[in-house]
């Protein structure tokens, strides 16, 4: 039995597998449409969700299978019960369980207690299912992942950085990260794998093949802190005029949701070089390989 809680999970060959598969599953849903029939996925949210909600939830449907979710609102993980207690419980309902916590650790605990797979739907440190699905967009619009050169743009130190990081690290990319001081890459959490961390956005950004940028606010980000922080990554804003040191075939990514006006002003995210639907549209495709190869 294998889980997903980071992008150290799996291997480069086995990464590969999955992108093969879900360009396959993309290509041709219907071969695919009974492959998990009786199948029942749990989804836990602590956190809000549009994307990773649904995307899991239409792609357990096409697979034939099914889902229930529960709002940690309503039902509070670790709380009444032990997180151990949880993971025992719900192991015994279904076949596989899909959580968006805030602690990584709290997944952690939640995985070593089940006995069905887990997968990562993001914690603060994390999102390895967001990145899985980036390789494959990635991959479709230039044809190769090995030798590109990523830049990351704004918050440094967040769950989209963690797994691009290891993403890029393990796909052959070169990765740049512009980010402020005090919000950089955290080394504990990435191991061996690194990127080239700048203060400068210039520098970080030239000759980029693609650019991606995340929200400044993320989940788990207090709101009282905005103010603060819009000034802090304002540098780091993806706009007309830092992007004239990218290539000029670049890609813009944003995992989403998106504020037009911060991380990327209007003209990037809805102008020519923005896949980010594409991107959200991917999420289904790779999950549903994900779910095919944890579940079958
Ligand atoms: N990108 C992503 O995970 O989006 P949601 O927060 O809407 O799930
Ligand atoms: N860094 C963002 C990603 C959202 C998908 C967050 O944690 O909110």
């Amino acid at each position: 039995m294998k889980s997903l809680l980071t992008m150290k999970d799996f291997s480069w060959k086995e990464i590969e597998k999955l992108i093969d598969l879900a360009a396959d599953v993309k290509k041709t849903p219907s071969k695919y449409s009974a492959k998990l029939q009786g199948k029942t996925l749990l989804m836990i949210f602590e956190k809000p969700s549009l994307r990773t909600r649904l995307s899991f939830d239409v792609g357990m449907m096409e697979l034939g299978g099914f889902t229930i979710t529960i709002d940690t609102a309503s039902t509070p993980l670790g709380e009444k019960e032990s997180i151990e207690d949880t993971a025992k419980v719900c192991s015994r309902y279904v076949d596989c369980i899909m959580a968006r916590l805030f602690e990584h650790e709290k997944l952690v605990k939640l995985s070593k207690n089940s006995s069905v797979p887990v997968i990562n739907g993001l914690t603060n440190d994390h999102h390895p299912v967001q990145i899985l699905s980036d390789l494959l967009t990635i991959k479709e619009k230039k044809r190769k992942l090995k030798g590109l050169k990523l830049c990351f743009l704004g918050d440094g130190n967040n769950n989209i950085t963690n797994s691009l990081i290891i993403g890029c690290n393990l796909a052959g990319m070169k990765i740049s990260v512009g980010c402020p001081k005090d919000e950089k890459p955290r080394k504990e959490l990435l191991g061996d794998f690194s990127a080239y961390v700048t203060h400068d956005a210039t520098e970080a950004i030239k000759d980029a093949d693609i650019v991606y940028t995340d929200s400044w606010m993320s989940y788990h980000v207090e709101p009282s802190k905005k103010k603060e922080r819009i000034e802090k990554f304002m540098p780091y804003q993806v706009n007309s005029g830092l992007i004239k040191h990218a290539k000029k075939d670049f890609i813009f990514m944003n995992c989403l949701p998106a504020m037009r006006g911060y991380e990327q002003t209007a003209e990037i995210i809805d102008g020519k070089h923005s896949v980010v639907f594409d991107q959200a549209e991917n999420r289904l495709h790779m999950q549903k390989a994900i779910l095919l190869e944890l579940l079958q």
